[in-house]
């Protein structure tokens, strides 16, 4: 398993942002919105089992490229750092815009970066924004990158099945970036382990399944989801790598200030925080007014909290995701 202690340099966050579409979708609108193909729902149920009030829904014109540039922008502006002077761009998407050029491309194309630099998506759904920082945090440490914008965007509302009420009321779209940046030598601060598993015995179990052929759309291009199984799964795996990833940064969870969760469901969030020992309060949750939204979900609660003042400089945050693949990781910040 690498570790982060034999490195040139350390990454720290210098800088979040974020943006959620315009249009905000209640319970009782999905009530209405099944109502009318005579399926069922309430806002008691959802509430119950999810901790969702409310989710966003994008636009036509609130792309995942337009987003994933919205809260670009907001994290550039945080920095006070002109767009030219980021070096790599890596979205974390399952939803872009494109088959391809990535929406990575496209931010850079609309963010008027003309220095080349290199811009990937990082396809690995619900853990996609952990992977991404994972990734991002290597190339600053051995020295190849200065100033890494790390997005999470995501458009989920496009490949939601509105017949099928055990999914369609999970999800939400949006979007968030991290700037991180090479952090000065007299710094503390910075990223101290980050930890990647997956286990494909679970591929079947949360997936999309649609690709294109010959111009057509082949399979179901929905979201697919056995709900209890991932549940289950969710609980096991992010107890052990939260675990991990503190032991690989020379911490116990009494260091821990702030845990920020994929925001997938309060059940499997407050469930984790439990095992971990933490405190309720540590737990920064944002599931009830923007549902789940797979790789964005963690750093739009990471810029809720960097803005409401909750996350304050030399903090230490623990951050963890499970997703589709199954695919699932954590990182410890020194914030
Ligand atoms: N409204 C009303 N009733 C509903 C709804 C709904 N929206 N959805 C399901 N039900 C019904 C079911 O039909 C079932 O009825 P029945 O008993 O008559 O058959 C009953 O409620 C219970 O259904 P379950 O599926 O057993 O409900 P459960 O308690 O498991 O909750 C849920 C479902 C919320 C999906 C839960 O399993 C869950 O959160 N799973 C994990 C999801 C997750 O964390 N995903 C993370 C990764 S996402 C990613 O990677 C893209």
């Amino acid at each position: 398993m690498p570790t982060h202690n034999n490195h040139q340099y350390t990454a720290h966050i210098l800088a979040t942002g974020s943006y959620l579409p315009r249009n905000q979708v209640s319970n009782q609108d999905l009530v209405s919105l099944l109502a009318e193909k005579n399926i069922e729902t309430s806002h008691e149920w959802i509430y119950a089992r999810t901790g969702i009030s409310f989710r966003h829904y994008a636009n036509d014109d609130e792309t995942n490229t337009y987003m994933a540039y919205m809260a670009a922008q907001q994290a550039l502006n945080m920095a006070n750092m002109s767009a030219e002077s980021i070096d790599l761009i890596i979205v974390a998407t399952s939803t872009p815009d494109h088959l391809f050029p990535g929406v990575a491309t496209s931010v850079q194309h609309k963010l008027g970066i003309k220095n080349c630099c290199p811009a990937f998506d990082v396809q690995a759904v619900c853990s996609g924004f952990i992977y991404a920082m994972s990734i991002a945090t290597q190339f600053i440490e051995n020295g190849s990158y200065e100033n890494i914008l790390v997005i999470g965007s995501e458009v989920f509302s496009r490949l939601l099945n509105f017949e099928d009420r055990t999914t369609c009321v999970l999800f939400g779209d949006g979007a968030g970036a991290a700037i991180l940046s090479r952090a000065s030598s007299n710094e503390t601060q910075g990223i101290k382990s980050c930890v990647l598993h997956t286990d494909a015995s679970g591929i079947d179990m949360l997936c999309a399944k649609a690709h294109v052929k010959n111009g057509s759309i082949v399979g179901e291009p929905f979201v697919y989801m056995e709900g209890q199984n991932v549940f289950k799964m969710a609980v096991t795996r992010l107890e052990e790598v939260a675990l991990k990833a503190l032991t690989q940064a020379n911490l116990s969870t009494h260091d821990i200030d702030w845990l920020i969760p994929h925001q997938a469901n309060i059940r499997i969030m407050q469930g984790t925080a439990k095992k971990l020992g933490l405190d309720l309060n540590k737990m920064i949750a944002t599931v009830e007014y923007h549902g789940n939204t797979s790789a964005a979900s963690i750093p739009l609660a990471l810029d809720v909290a960097v803005r409401d003042g909750r996350i304050q400089k030399g903090q230490n945050v623990l951050m963890e995701a499970v997703g589709s693949g199954f695919g699932w990781g954590a990182c410890v910040i020194e914030f």
